[in-house]
């Protein structure tokens, strides 16, 4: 019985095409902006889910991880899209210089590895996704935080994925 009122939804993630498998799945369900934070430990998968994300909505380039550059910038079919990772920022003031006003662009995908260190300098997020270790592979929650990501996941949890678990 799926319950299409939770404002979370879990995931079983035994390899990365498991993890390809889920950012394929929001994809197909994003029709507005979003801003979504990617948690998890190092190597949980923040960035195999956010390149899969951004191919699936037709970046055309290969998607890098922005550990050095801070911030990446994408056109995607229907919006702009930003992949920040800010796990090598100290202090979230030093994302001043980076001009992050765009971001605020509410059509935007904005995707963000490392969030808690840029706290007060980013937009507030519609989605959380957290990524653990579960054995070889990761557990994956995905929590709404808005009302537009509350939508989104409602979305999601209609669809039948094939790694959705209650
Ligand atoms: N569901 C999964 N099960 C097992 N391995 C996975 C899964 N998803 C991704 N991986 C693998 O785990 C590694 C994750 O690396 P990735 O760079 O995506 O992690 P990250 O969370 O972005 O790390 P960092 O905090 O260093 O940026 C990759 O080698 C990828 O192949
Ligand atoms: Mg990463």
């Amino acid at each position: 019985m799926i319950d299409a009122d939770a404002t979370e939804r879990q995931w079983a993630l035994p390899d990365e095409a498991a993890t390809g498998a889920l950012a394929v799945q929001l994809a197909a369900m994003l029709d507005d902006g979003l801003v979504l934070y990617l948690h998890g430990p190092l190597g949980a998968g923040k960035t195999s889910f956010a390149r899969a994300l951004l191919t699936a909505m037709g970046v055309g380039e290969r998607v890098k991880s922005p550990t050095y550059s801070l911030v990446e910038g994408y056109e995607t079919q229907d919006r702009s899209a930003w992949h920040l990772d800010l796990y090598r920022i100290a202090d979230p003031g030093e994302l001043e210089w980076l001009g992050l006003d765009s971001l605020a662009d509410p059509s935007a995908l904005v995707l963000v590895e490392w969030p808690e260190r840029g706290a007060g300098a980013l937009p507030a997020a519609d989605m959380e996704l957290q990524l653990s270790y579960a054995g070889d592979g990761r557990h994956a929650l995905l929590r709404a935080l808005s009302s537009r990501g509350y939508r989104l996941l409602q979305r999601m949890a209609l669809m039948r994925g094939p790694h959705a678990s209650p």
